[in-house]
C-alpha cells in the first residue's frame, strides 16, 4: 500500500517496471536472445570490454552486473579472467550457466547491489552493459553507489548509458503513467534515458562513496572521437539496439564511465 503521495506513486510505479522488466526478460526475450542478439557485439562495446581486459591481470575477478546470457564471458574467459555474473532474470541466467557452467552467478538486481556483501569490494573490475536503461531515476544514485561498492578502488569499470533518442513513439498507458523526463513506455517497455549531463552528474559527482570517485567519458566507433578520448574529454558513442526496441534505433549512444581513485589523473579507457 502506499499514502497516495507523488513519491508514493513513483516508487511504486518503478517498483513495477521493474518486475515487469524482469517477467519480460524471463518469458519474452531469454527465449531467442542469444538467437537475436547473441552473436552481435557493438564495435565499440567490443573494442571497450578489449580495452577493460588489457588492463587487467590473468586471473582478477570481473563482476557482469545484468549480464544476460553471458555474451562478453567468452571474450573475458579467454584472457584468463574470473567472472561472476549477476542478473534479474533467472531464465537469462539459466542460459548463461548452460554455456559457462564455470561462471559462478547469482540471481539480483542492480539496485540491491550496494547490500550485497558478499560482493563487498572485491571485483577487479565491472561490466553493466546494455542494461542501464531499465533503472529510474530515483534508483540511480543507488545503482551507481552499489557499482562503487563491489569495486576494489580504482578498478575499471565499463558502464554504457542510453541516451534520448528522436523516434519514440509512446504505449498508451503512457498518458496516465507517472512518468517524468526521459522516461518512456515504448512496446511495452519501460526505458529511462536520462540526458548526458545528467548521466554524467550520477557518475562522477554522486556517486562517490568512501572516497573514490566515478569519472565519465566516452568512446566511438570513429578515430577522431577514439583521440578526444585519449585526451580524456568527453565523447559520444553510437550503440546497439536492445531488445526492447521495436524497430531499428537512430542515434542510439552510451557514455562510459569507470571508478577512479581520489585525486586520479585524467580518465582514460585506453
Ligand atoms: C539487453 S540485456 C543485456 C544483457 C548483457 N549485459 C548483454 O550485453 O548481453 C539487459 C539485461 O539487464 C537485466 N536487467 C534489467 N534491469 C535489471 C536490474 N534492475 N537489475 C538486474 N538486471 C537487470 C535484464 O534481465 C537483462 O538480462
Amino acid at each position: 500500500m502506499t499514502d497516495g503521495s507523488p513519491d508514493a506513486d513513483r516508487r511504486r510505479f518503478l517498483d513495477e517496471r521493474r518486475v515487469i522488466c524482469e517477467r519480460r526478460m524471463d518469458t519474452l526475450h531469454a527465449p531467442t536472445y542469444d538467437e537475436r542478439w547473441g552473436a552481435y557485439v557493438n564495435e565499440a562495446h567490443g573494442r571497450c570490454v578489449q580495452a577493460l581486459i588489457a588492463r587487467l591481470a590473468p586471473g582478477s575477478v570481473v563482476l557482469d552486473a545484468a549480464c544476460g546470457t553471458g555474451k562478453y564471458w567468452e571474450m573475458l574467459l579467454s584472457a584468463g579472467l574470473g567472472i561472476v555474473g549477476v542478473d534479474q532474470s533467472s531464465r537469462m541466467l539459466e542460459l548463461a550457466s548452460r554455456k559457462h557452467p564455470e561462471v559462478p552467478v547469482s540471481h539480483g538486481s542492480l539496485q540491491d547491489l550496494v547490500a550485497r556483501a558478499d560482493l563487498g569490494s572485491a571485483m577487479d573490475a565491472l561490466l553493466c552493459i546494455d542494461a542501464m536503461e531499465n533503472v529510474g531515476p530515483e534508483d540511480w544514485p543507488g545503482v551507481v553507489k552499489g557499482f562503487a561498492a563491489v569495486l576494489r578502488p580504482g578498478a575499471p569499470a565499463y558502464v554504457t548509458v542510453e541516451l534520448p533518442e528522436d523516434d519514440i513513439v509512446m504505449d498508451e498507458d503512457a498518458v496516465t503513467a507517472p512518468l517524468v523526463a526521459g522516461e518512456v513506455l515504448e512496446g511495452g517497455a519501460y526505458h529511462f534515458y536520462p540526458s548526458a549531463d545528467q548521466a554524467r552528474e550520477w557518475l562522477t559527482e554522486r556517486a562517490s562513496t568512501s572516497g573514490t570517485s566515478w569519472k565519465a567519458t566516452g568512446t566511438s566507433t570513429s578515430c577522431s572521437d577514439a583521440a578526444e578520448l585519449r585526451s580524456g574529454s568527453t565523447a559520444i558513442s553510437e550503440g546497439p539496439a536492445t531488445p526492447g526496441a521495436a524497430r531499428a534505433r537512430r542515434g542510439r549512444r552510451h557514455l562510459v564511465a569507470r571508478r577512479t581513485p581520489p585525486g586520479a589523473g585524467r580518465c582514460r579507457v585506453t
